[in-house]
């Protein structure tokens, strides 16, 4: 940590590590975590914003004034919003309505404009995020699409700063590297760099159940439709130019279900409050973990905050409707949120 800093962008990585314990007791492997909601935007993606912006100026692509125009899950959004903030750009972001009501909140504060479209609707739907993204773009003068899908910059990124970190942090000693893939690029970078320091390490995938990914690597071609699910940033129902599939060597799948309740594990035994996206690596990371013969190093990509999923994986009611909290009397449970004469009333004083 630096004692001050030019501007917030130089705060942009150099996340920490943190052991798990508690969520993988009894286990012969070790169990780390890279905690990018350390970022000031609060995700990974804070890093590929600025380089999805550098190389944009580079190019001649993006110039002083412009607009920036992205299809994204909400943290790509925020980290081109912050950078943005700083360089004077304006930005247009379209979301799936599956996303966070803080999501779309913390954007609107960062300035942003934000277009909201059905999440269960075909990529190539005109309705898609992806589709009025493009729509977008073609009609907005002096802008720059992001494209962080496609876009080379994004894995390219993490190949530079996050792989080397790892690799740094874990003095060289790493077996096993577990992310999920949204865009891919967070897996296919890193992968890329961690491997060409150990031949040996292993790059496993965690794919939640309803995305094509992990029939692609291991049928190279979608055997169960893609269907929806909660977990929000990570699985694909189109194959991503940066989801580098030759740098994988093994897919998990985690259910929604297990996402879900390792999200509020984490928080509750390991004060982790991270997204469930960084819950669901960690699950693919225990099953992967479970078939090694030998003791491993395992280091899983926790990507963003639990803080912007207040109103979902930390809401006992959403939780509950949708069926990831079952038997638990709402009314009872310790940490919920009462008036003072509801607490009189239960403990039986009187003011
Ligand atoms: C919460 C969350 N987790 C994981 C990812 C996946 O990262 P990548 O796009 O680098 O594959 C994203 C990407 O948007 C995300 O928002």
């Amino acid at each position: 940590m630096k004692k001050r800093y030019g501007q917030i962008l130089e705060m942009i990585g150099n996340t920490p590590i943190v052991r798990l314990s508690k969520v993988v007791a009894g286990s012969p492997h070790e169990f780390y975590a890279k905690i990018e909601s350390f970022n000031p935007g609060g995700s990974v993606k804070d890093r590929i914003a600025v380089a999805l912006i550098d190389g944009a100026e580079k190019r001649g692509e993006l110039k002083p004034g412009g607009t920036i125009i992205e299809a994204t899950s909400g943290n790509t959004g925020l980290g081109l919003a912050l950078v943005s903030a700083v360089k004077g750009y304006k930005c247009i972001f379209v979301m799936p309505d599956k996303i966070s009501e803080e999501k779309r909140a913390i954007l609107r504060a960062y300035g942003a404009r934000v277009v909201i479209t059905p999440t269960a609707v075909e990529p190539e739907d005109p309705r898609s995020y992806l589709s009025v993204a493009a729509k977008l773009v073609k009609e907005t003068p002096n802008c720059f699409y992001a494209n962080q899908y496609h876009n080379p910059d994004n894995p390219e990124r993490h190949y530079r700063t996050t792989g080397p970190e790892i690799w740094e942090q874990m003095d060289g000693q790493l077996d096993v590297f577990v992310a999920g893939a949204g865009t891919g690029g967070t897996i296919s970078g890193c992968g890329r760099f961690l491997k060409e320091k150990n031949p040996k390490l292993k790059v496993v995938c965690a794919d939640p159940v309803g995305s094509i990914l992990y029939d692609l690597f291991y049928h190279k071609k979608i055997v169960d439709p893609p269907a929806p699910y909660k977990v929000e940033g990570v699985g694909e129902d189109m194959l991503p130019e940066n989801v580098h599939l030759n740098v994988m060597d093994d897919f998990e799948r985690v259910s929604d279900q297990e996402a879900f309740a390792m999200t509020r594990r984490l928080i509750a035994e390991e004060a982790l409050c991270v997204g469930p996206s960084s819950a669901m690596a960690l699950v693919g990371a225990i099953k992967y973990s479970e078939k090694l013969k030998t003791p491993s190093k395992i280091l899983v990509m926790f990507p963003d905050n639990g803080r912007a999923y207040l109103s979902k994986a930390f809401n006992d009611v959403w939780m509950t409707e949708n069926g990831f909290l079952k038997g638990v009397d709402l009314a009872k449970t310790f940490n919920r949120v009462m008036s003072a004469e509801d607490l009189y009333k239960e403990m039986g004083w009187s003011f």
